[in-house]
């Protein structure tokens, strides 16, 4: 029977890049799609960019253009990424939109018609400058516990305290440096202990993992308390209906642009979203999510949409963190790994089959262990899979490319047929480590199976014709169902032996073994992954910050005098620096200058000519084919010798300790720094 699937993943915020968290919730929720529309069912996959907050405000403040248009270049970028690791939504939409305004006032009119909205007023930090209310992280100062300073508003990360921002010693905003104060104002509520009877029951119905099920019981036991979902002006989101200056809290309206994204797509094809959403629809619906944001759909979700009369998730799928050789992503180790980054050095499906060989239906972190990722993949799928192919492919051709109407070992394909159902289960049930792991051991038997045919030498003997084909037509069908099941996993490669096939590759039944038919030329499938680019990849992602360091070598003598600091500037002021890579494209002297070097700057197709003090330092021809780090929106300033159109960046106290700066390696020319 067809089975009509919805699925999400949890929508990114349109404040950074994707990195590799987020590749892993994407790939697993778009395997595990792949896979069941590969089985024949009518399954869809909608996200969105979670576009409202504070901190997107700020960033497009920060920035000096409208969050709309951040926003739009956020969103831009975040499809890019995703499109190139493969992920197939089938629509991608964000929550600043129509449809999500639409349905946050429908959910909303539902939550306060039914009773489940209570208002009153409380008390919070504002920053008077700012004119702004501030949320715990924008207020930082002495923790009234240990003293140590420079601590967040609600917790100190010295000594563990945890605290109201108001009790912290010399409190300040984050944003503007403004002392705090105390205001009141009114706030709206969604009465979450109405639900605690309903959600002890919904928690256990197999809606969740039994570890997530387990956590919940401890919070619903615990007592829930009422949820704020209002936030004052000024904030990015939605007013509230009828209210001046309330705007919904960002969390409101984010998991009803699940269904936004699903309107999006339904309205364009006169479909109506809730035959998906109305209480007694046949639909699944799945929602792929961290482990982190368990309280807003295990909890909060099913609340909302029980009290609006709408149908609850049928399953909640939790996965753990990345971390990266066992720890924790770290930017200063090179192991916070942006989706663009990695995209930059290494093909995508490496990072598929890898999640996917470590993923499984708990919740345990994934750890990224680049030695294994490296030895995996090359095992795995250039060793064991595509060797298959590479192995056999040959001799067919040698028969005009004509596959045998024998089955060599009908032991063997029975395995390869029988595997099948295994392997779905194990997809089925996101156990996909298991399913790679059976995937792998029906490559092994073919392998063994080929070597111990030995075809290379078969293929010499006078009259073993029709053995050779045989033999490999058998490796050809192994490799055709092994290609089969890891479809869901490796779409691009799968693509590619579709063509040496010449045949689309189906899983809604039991494969079937393929004779007499034509094959095309073999070309190679996957290339090794190379360790350099691995390593090239962790430099990259090294901040920039950490090159700020004298070049190997020399030891600057610290400045003996230190010039007092220039007057406090704000963020906002220093946040319009633009610093971009730029590569020395030409170095050379100044006529007349005993101080200059006239620098050609490669922005990444933009030249600029920069005049720069440190020819006691540097040799020009010494600077040229180097990158550096370029201020590039500084006014061009006439100077006695010409247009300086920006400045380089260099540190030390002067005549031969002049240091320009060196960006990490694999920066390329006009990419932003920062
Ligand atoms: O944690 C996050 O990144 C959120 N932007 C996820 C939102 S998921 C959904 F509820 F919208
Ligand atoms: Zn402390």
């Amino acid at each position: 029977m067809t089975r009509k699937i919805l699925v999400t993943s949890a929508l990114p915020y349109a404040n950074s890049d994707l990195h590799l968290g987020h590749i892993l919730e994407q790939t697993q929720t778009d395997i595990w799609v792949r896979f069941q529309q590969l089985r024949g069912h009518d399954c869809t996959y909608f996200c969105a960019d979670d576009a409202h907050g504070t901190a997107i405000m700020l960033k497009a403040e920060e920035k000096g253009i409208s969050a709309e248009e951040h926003i739009a270049n956020i969103k831009r970028d975040h499809e890019q990424v995703s499109r190139d690791f493969h992920i197939k939504f089938t629509n991608f939409h964000t929550t600043h939109s129509e449809e999500n305004r639409e349905l946050s006032y429908l959910i909303y009119e539902r939550l306060k018609t039914n009773g489940h909205i209570a208002t009153r007023s409380i008390t919070q930090a504002y920053d008077p400058e700012k004119e702004l209310f501030l949320a715990d992280r924008y207020i930082k100062g002495t923790c009234p516990k240990c003293k140590s300073e420079d601590q967040y508003g609600d917790n100190c990360e010295k000594c563990g305290a945890t605290y109201s921002p108001m009790d912290l010693i010399n409190p300040k905003s984050a944003i503007s440096g403004a002392t705090p104060i105390a205001k009141e104002s009114e706030h709206f509520f969604f009465t979450l202990p109405a639900f605690s009877d309903f959600l002890k029951t919904w928690t256990r119905a197999g809606h969740l993992q039994d570890e997530v099920a387990n956590k919940m019981a401890e919070w619903l036991d615990g007592g829930l308390q009422e949820w704020d979902i209002s936030r004052d002006a000024p904030y990015f989101g939605f007013e509230i209906p009828n209210q001046s200056n309330k705007f919904f809290y960002v969390w409101l309206d984010a998991p009803i642009g699940y269904i936004a994204s699903l309107k999006h797509y339904a309205d364009a094809r006169g479909e109506d979203w809730l035959d998906y959403w109305k209480p007694d629809s046949t639909t699944e619906v799945y929602h792929f999510i961290g482990k982190d944001i368990v309280n807003f759909h295990a909890l909060f979700w099913p609340a909302m949409l029980h009290s609006a009369k709408l149908r609850t998730p049928t399953k909640i799928c939790v996965h753990g963190f990345v971390t990266v050789n066992g720890t924790k992503m770290s930017k200063s180790r090179g192991t916070f790994i942006n989706g663009k980054t990695y995209l930059e050095y290494l093909n995508p499906e490496y990072l598929r089959y890898y999640f996917a060989a470590k993923l499984t239906s708990n919740v345990d972190d994934i750890d990224l262990n680049l030695e294994d990722f490296i030895q995996r993949v090359n095992s795995d799928l250039v060793g064991k899979v595509v060797n298959i192919a590479s192995r056999t492919a040959k001799f067919i051709q040698n028969a005009g490319g004509v596959l045998s109407t024998e089955i060599a070992n009908a032991d063997l394909w029975k395995q390869a047929v029988d595997a099948g159902e295994t392997i779905a289960a194990h997809y089925e049930a996101r156990d996909f480590s298991k399913a790679m792991r059976d995937i792998m051991a029906l490559a092994d038997a073919a392998n063994e199976y080929i070597a111990a045919e030995e075809p290379w030498k078969l293929a010499k003997q006078a009259g073993a014709e029709a053995k050779t084909q045989a033999v490999c037509t058998m490796g050809i069908n192994v490799f055709r169902a092994l290609l089969t099941y890891l479809k869901p996993v490796l779409p691009a490669m799968t693509a590619e032996a579709e063509k040496f096939l010449g045949e689309t590759l189906d899983w809604a039944a039991p494969i079937q073994f393929r004779s007499g038919d034509k094959i095309n030329e073999f070309k190679p499938l996957m290339t090794r992954v190379e360790k350099e680019k691995v390593d090239a990849m962790v430099e990259a992602s090294k901040e920039v910050i950490a090159n700020l360091k004298p070049k190997t070598g020399d030891s600057p003598k610290a400045t003996p005098v230190n010039e007092p600091i220039a007057p406090e500037i704000e963020f906002d002021d220093f946040a319009k620096v633009d610093l971009r890579i730029a590569l020395i494209a030409n170095a050379e002297h100044v006529e007349g200058s005993d101080k200059l070097l006239r620098l050609t700057l490669d922005l990444g197709g933009e030249t600029r000519n920069v005049f720069s003090g440190i020819k006691s330092a540097y040799d020009p021809k010494d600077l040229i084919g180097k990158l550096t780090i370029v201020v590039a929106n500084l006014k061009p300033r006439k100077m006695k010798f010409g247009m300086s159109e920006g400045m380089v960046l260099a540190a030390g106290p002067g005549d031969k300790e002049i240091y320009l700066l060196e960006p990490h390696a694999g920066a390329k020319p006009g990419q932003r720094v920062m």
